[in-house]
C-alpha cells in the first residue's frame, strides 16, 4: 500500500516509520496542506493520511478519487473538517484516531490553567531580567474551586481525574452522561449553570454544527465575573469578537488556548519572519491574562506512538476488508 501524508512534519515521519511494520510505502508532504489544489499530489496513492486543518470537501474527495485513492485516514481524533457524507457518496471509506492517551490532552489543559493562574510563564521572564517582585503574579488555590466541564468523553474524564486530584468540585454538561464522572464525584447539570457557577470552564466536546460559536456573548454573560476559560478541543466552539470584548470588560479574567477558529492559516507553520495579518489574533496576543499554544494538546511521545498504530492498522483493515471499528463513515447510519 502507497500512502501520502499531508500537512506532515519530521516528527510524524519519525512516528509512522517507527510503526510501519506493514511495509507500507509512506510519502510525506512536509508542510502541505491536503485541499483540492493539492489533491492529486496523492495520484498514485492507495490512501491519504490527514491532520486537523486539511480541508476534506466534496471537491477535494473527488479530486483524490480521480486519482485512485481508495481511503481517507485521518490521523487526529476530530473529523469536523471532512465531509462525511461526500467520502460516502463516492464511496471512500473514512478512519479516524478516535482514542490515544486522553491525558496528553488532559495534561495540557493543566498546564494552561496552572500557568494562566500562577503565571510562570511570567515569573520566568521577571527571574531571568533579575527582577523578584511578585507585583502582579497573585494566583488563587485551584482547591475547592469549581471547574466545569463541557464534554465529559475520553479528555474530559481524563482532565476530571486530574482536577479531582487538586481537590476541585467538578460540574459537567454533556448530552452523554458518563457514569466515571458521577463515580469521580461530578455533578451534570444544564449549560447555564455551568456558565454561572464555574469558576474555570474546559471545553471538551466536539465541533458541530450545533455548537459552533456556543462561547457568545449570551454565553460569557453568564459566566462568573473573572472566570478561566479553557479551549483544548476546537477553536470554532469560541465567537472570538465576544471573547475580545469579554477581555477588555474583565468580565473574563483568564483566557487559555490550544486551538483558534483561523489556525489553519497560522498553525504548525514557523511564520517568525512573516507579517500575522489576523487582527483578532494579534490582539488577544495583546493581553497579559491570554495564553495560547499552537494546537500542542496532543504532542506527547505516547500519542505520538498511539496515532500511528492505530492509523496504520485502521489502513490494514480496511485493505483487508476486515472490520474496523474506527470508520467514521459508519457514523452516518445506513444509506
Ligand atoms: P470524546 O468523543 O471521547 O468525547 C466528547 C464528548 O463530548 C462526548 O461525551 C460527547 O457526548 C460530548 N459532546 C458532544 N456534543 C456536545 C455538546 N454540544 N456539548 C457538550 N458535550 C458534547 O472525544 P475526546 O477524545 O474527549 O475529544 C474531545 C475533543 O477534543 C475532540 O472532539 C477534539 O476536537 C479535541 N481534541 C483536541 C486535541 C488537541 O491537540 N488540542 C487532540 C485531540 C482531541
Amino acid at each position: 500500500m502507497r500512502i501520502s501524508f499531508f500537512s506532515a512534519h519530521p516528527y510524524d515521519e519519525a512516528s509512522f516509520q517507527a510503526a510501519n511494520h506493514y511495509q507500507y510505502e509512506l510519502i510525506f508532504f512536509n508542510d502541505t496542506p491536503l485541499n483540492p489544489a493539492t489533491a492529486s499530489m496523492a495520484a498514485g496513492s492507495d490512501a491519504i493520511c490527514a491532520f486537523v486543518n486539511d480541508h476534506l470537501d466534496y471537491e477535494c474527495l473527488n479530486r483524490l478519487k480521480n486519482k485512485g485513492v481508495k481511503w481517507i485516514a485521518l490521523r487526529c481524533a476530530g473529523f469536523n473538517n471532512v465531509d462525511l457524507a461526500a467520502a460516502r457518496a463516492l464511496n471512500m471509506p473514512v478512519v479516524s484516531v478516535p482514542t490515544y492517551t486522553p491525558e496528553a490532552v488532559a495534561e495540557h489543559t493543566l498546564a494552561l490553567i496552572l500557568t494562566l493562574n500562577r503565571q510562570t510563564h511570567r515569573a520566568f521572564n521577571r527571574v531571568r531580567e533579575n527582577n523578584f517582585s511578585l507585583n502582579g503574579l497573585l494566583g488563587f488555590n485551584l482547591h475547592g474551586r469549581t471547574v466545569g466541564l463541557i464534554g465529559t468523553g475520553q479528555i474530559g474524564l481524563a482532565s476530571a481525574r486530574i482536577l479531582k486530584g487538586f481537590g476541585c468540585h467538578l460540574l459537567g454538561y454533556d448530552p452523554c452522561p458518563h457514569h466515571e464522572f458521577l463515580e469521580l464525584g461530578g455533578q451534570y447539570v444544564d449549560l447555564s449553570t455551568v456558565y454561572q457557577n464555574s469558576d474555570i470552564i474546559s471545553l471538551h466536546c466536539p465541533l458541530t454544527p450545533e455548537n459552533y460559536h456556543m462561547i457568545n456573548v449570551d454565553a460569557l454573560t453568564q459566566m462568573k465575573d473573572g472566570v478561566m476559560l479553557i479551549n483544548t478541543s476546537r477553536g470554532a466552539l469560541i465567537d472570538t469578537t465576544a471573547v475580545i470584548a469579554a477581555l477588555k470588560s474583565r468580565k473574563l479574567g483568564y483566557l487559555g488556548l490550544d486551538v483558534y477558529e483561523q489556525e489553519a492559516q497560522l498553525f504548525f507553520h514557523d511564520l517568525s519572519e512573516e507579517i500575522i495579518t489576523d487582527d483578532e489574533f494579534q490582539r488577544l496576543l495583546t493581553f497579559p491574562n491570554v495564553l495560547i499554544t499552537g494546537h500542542q494538546g496532543f504532542f506527547t511521545q505516547e500519542a505520538l506512538k498511539d496515532i500511528a498504530q492505530t492509523t496504520l492498522e485502521n489502513l490494514f483493515r480496511l485493505s483487508q476488508d476486515l472490520p474496523c471499528d474506527n470508520e467514521l463513515t459508519h457514523l452516518l447510519g445506513e444509506p
